[in-house]
């Protein structure tokens, strides 16, 4: 939260009156991330509070309870939704950094690196199942089949991105879905989520829904962009993992689109042929941005945040509905 407020109060200002509004909620939905972090089994919370408390944007959790209150929401049954997609988000990101071998998170040396692959698999399970029993809790079919739905299309979309790398072929369509399955869907979940709890009719749900879909978009496009253009230091992760990994993401898909010859070669031995030297990267940076890809790239994903508060337009402006709106912005402007 407070990343989010940093990066966008600069720019206008709105985020006070957002995290103002949100900070009961979120400090409850921190108190139950803490709270269900613990096992007896000690590694377990050892591990997951190394990367719990290095922080993270808590976006997802901010956006089910903004989504829960644009919707009506009047008591809290809406702050163990939101635990229980942070908990998925982070159970995540504990596969992830195994998957993607990537050594820093948060602005911390992965977890996998300390406590070794297997414990972060299996950490990220228990995060997972504690997700399962916030939501049973709620009693609410409906959210269990939203966010069960998304941790099953997340996987989905994780397995497909990793039988595509080092595929200079993957069309910009593939890439799309990757990247809806992957990161979208959990932002639709959470917003949709939201509502639910709050009671909200099947039209407000669905916006809510499209919503999440299209900032989840916008904010992975956002995120393969500043694997290029951003700084380790600021992301807390290492910039160039993509690269590293021989994921063929917007950016790079775009410049090769762009490329003469030569450059071909060159994204076919580093990305196709894993073949790849320590200047390599500084080079992938400057034909990116030399082809105007990551522009292109930030382009596409305005356009997903604009849909995203397009889609609030079913509901009347107010704070709450201001607030989603500064989000998507911010999905597109942070440099976090
Ligand atoms: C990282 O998500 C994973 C992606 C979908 C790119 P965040 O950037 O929201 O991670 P934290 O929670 O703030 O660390
Ligand atoms: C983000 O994956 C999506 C999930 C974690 C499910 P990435 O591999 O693109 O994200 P970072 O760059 O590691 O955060
Ligand atoms: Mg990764
Ligand atoms: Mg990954």
């Amino acid at each position: 939260m407070d990343a989010i407020k940093a990066v966008i109060d600069r720019r206008t200002g709105s985020v006070d009156r957002l995290s103002v509004l949100a900070a009961t909620d979120m400090a409850g939905v921190d108190a139950l991330i803490a709270d269900r972090m613990h096992s007896p089994v000690s590694v377990i919370p050892a591990l997951a509070d190394h990367l719990i408390h290095a922080g993270g944007k808590r976006l997802r959790p901010l956006i089910t309870v903004v989504a829960a209150r644009l919707a009506g929401a009047r008591g809290d049954a809406h702050l163990k939704l939101a635990a229980a997609v942070e908990f998925i988000h982070t159970a995540t990101l504990l596969h992830d950094d195994v998957v993607d071998t990537s050594n820093l998170r948060r602005g911390k040396t992965a977890a996998h690196l300390i406590w070794g692959a297997p414990s972060s698999v299996l950490v990220g399970d228990f995060l997972f199942a504690r997700a399962f029993e916030l939501m049973v809790e709620t009693g609410s079919m409906r959210a269990m089949e939203i966010l069960s739905r998304a941790s099953r299309v997340i996987a989905e979309g994780e397995v497909l991105q990793l039988t595509r790398a080092h595929d200079l072929n993957l069309s910009q369509k593939t890439y799309l879905e990757i990247i809806s399955a992957k990161t979208a869907e959990l932002f639709a979940a959470a917003a949709e989520a939201g509502a639910v709890s709050a009671g909200a009719s099947a039209p407000h749900c669905a916006a809510l829904r499209a919503y999440g879909q299209n900032l989840g978009l916008a904010f992975q496009l956002a995120d393969d962009a500043l694997d290029y253009g951003g700084v380790t230091e600021t992301l807390g992760k290492n910039a160039g993992d993509d690269f590293r990994e021989g994921k063929a993401t917007l950016p790079l898909l775009l410049a090769m689109a762009r490329s003469g010859p030569r450059e071909v070669d060159f994204w076919e031995r580093a990305i196709g042929r894993k073949e790849q030297t320590e200047t390599d990267f500084r080079r992938a940076r400057e034909l990116i941005v030399g082809a105007g890809a990551l522009d292109a790239t930030l382009d596409l994903a305005a356009d997903y945040a604009e849909n995203a508060k397009a889609a609030l337009s079913v509901f009347p402006k107010n704070d709450w509905r201001e607030g989603l709106e500064t989000l998507a912005d911010f999905a597109v402007s942070r440099r976090a």
